[in-house]
This record gives structure tokens, C-alpha cells and sequence, in this order.
């Protein structure tokens, strides 16, 4: 299984600030979604095309199109990387998971599932945080339960090396695609350094 870690200098630029614990919930969803655009950008790099031709004013071209994509966010912070997917790729078919962690077991618990047809096409799992794994693990299990998907990619924005372990040993098939790998997780299973709880800081629910 592959990990991407994109470090282009805006990716590092905009995970500092949502690093820092005082960049408030409006600002935080705004560069919550630049970073998302830079890392869908970055894990889209090789979506397939397919040829087609065109009529320009002059003459006929031959062009690429890109091939059917769905985009899934693990509800709710995953909402915070949708934005950015849908506006680079109107076409985009949406499914929602939602999941949330016990706080004391730390596994996912499943309140939601609604996704579109995967047979065929390319699906990006959105979610800020791969912690222990549990909840990017159950999201992906849930695509694969929903149909043959040409290919399924990660999309997060910090991930610890706990969780990179759980989705190499459940989906040694799907690419992780993160702007930053950090130490460790702490015993309450938030990621240290980190950015504190993503979703509390999207919502401002804290
Ligand atoms: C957060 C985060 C991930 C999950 C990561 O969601 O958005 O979904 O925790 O942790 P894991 O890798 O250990 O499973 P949370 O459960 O806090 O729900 P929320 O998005 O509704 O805030
Ligand atoms: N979920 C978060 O939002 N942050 C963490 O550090 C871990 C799980």
C-alpha cells in the first residue's frame, strides 16, 4: 500500500495554521478547504482520462475527459474536504458514511450509510483524521460492500502511524494520501502533535 505525503509549500502552510489552537471555525473551514483541494488535486493525479473529440471554433480536437468519480466524506469532518472536490469536479456523485468514535472503546460506531453505484468508478473516502484507522478502515470496508469500484483512494489531512498500520493490514489496496504523518497518538487516541478534535474545530462545537 502506498502513503503519499503531500508537502508542497501551501500544504504545509495551511496545515501549520490549522494546527494552531487559535485559528477559529471560520477560518479553519476556509483553509481546511484550500488544503483539501491541493490534496485531491494530488491524489487524482492519475484518475484515467479517455479520449473524445471536439468541435473548436476552427476545427476538430482530440481531448481527455475524466472518468466517473465519487467522492465520500466520513461525516461529519469529512464535510470539511467536500467542498473542495465537488467544485473542482461539478460531475461528482456524493455518498455519505457516518461514523463516530467511542470515546472509551475508541471503534466506530456506523449512524449512516448512503452511497451512489461505486461499479466502475473511482472513489475518493474523504476524513480530516486517520487516528487508530478504525473509522477509514469501516469507510472503505463499507465502499467495497457497495460495489466493485475501479479504485478506491484516502484522502486525509494528518494521519499517526497507528492508523497507516490498520489500513495497510485491512486494505493493503488502497493508497493513503495525507499532507502530514505525525508521531503518535495519545491515551485518549488523538493525534499528537496534531490539530485537535477536526470536527469540534470545523463546527465549532467544542
Ligand atoms: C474523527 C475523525 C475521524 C475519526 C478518526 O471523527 O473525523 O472520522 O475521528 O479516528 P480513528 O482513526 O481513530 O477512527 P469523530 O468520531 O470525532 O466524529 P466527527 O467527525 O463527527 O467529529
Ligand atoms: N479525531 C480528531 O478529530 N482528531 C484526532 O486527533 C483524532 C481523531
Amino acid at each position: 500500500m502506498s502513503v503519499t505525503v503531500v508537502d508542497h509549500p501551501l500544504a504545509e502552510h495551511l496545515l501549520t495554521s490549522l494546527r494552531d489552537r487559535t485559528t477559529s471555525p471560520p477560518v479553519f473551514r476556509t483553509l481546511a478547504k484550500r488544503l483539501a483541494l491541493a490534496l485531491a488535486l494530488e491524489a487524482l493525479r492519475d484518475l484515467p482520462t479517455r479520449e473524445v473529440r471536439v468541435e473548436t471554433p476552427l476545427e476538430p480536437a482530440t481531448g481527455r475527459v475524466l472518468g466517473d468519480l465519487v467522492a465520500v466524506p466520513i461525516l461529519r469532518a469529512g464535510l470539511g474536504m467536500l467542498e473542495a472536490v465537488t467544485e473542482l469536479f461539478p460531475e461528482v456523485a456524493v455518498g455519505y458514511i457516518g461514523l463516530e468514535r467511542d470515546e472509551a472503546s475508541l471503534l466506530p460506531q456506523s449512524y449512516y450509510r448512503k452511497l451512489p453505484p461505486v461499479d466502475g468508478r473511482h472513489v475518493l473516502v474523504l476524513d480530516p483524521m486517520l487516528a487508530t484507522g478504525g473509522s477509514g478502515s469501516a469507510a472503505c470496508t463499507a465502499v467495497k460492500e457497495a460495489g466493485r469500484a475501479e479504485s478506491i483512494r484516502f484522502v486525509c489531512v494528518v494521519s499517526a502511524p497507528e492508523g497507516i498500520r490498520k489500513m495497510q493490514d485491512d486494505h493493503p489496496d488502497i493508497p493513503i494520501f495525507t499532507a502530514a504523518v505525525d508521531r503518535q497518538l495519545n491515551e485518549h487516541g488523538y493525534i499528537l502533535p496534531g490539530l485537535g478534535d477536526f470536527g469540534d474545530r470545523l463546527f465549532g462545537t467544542e
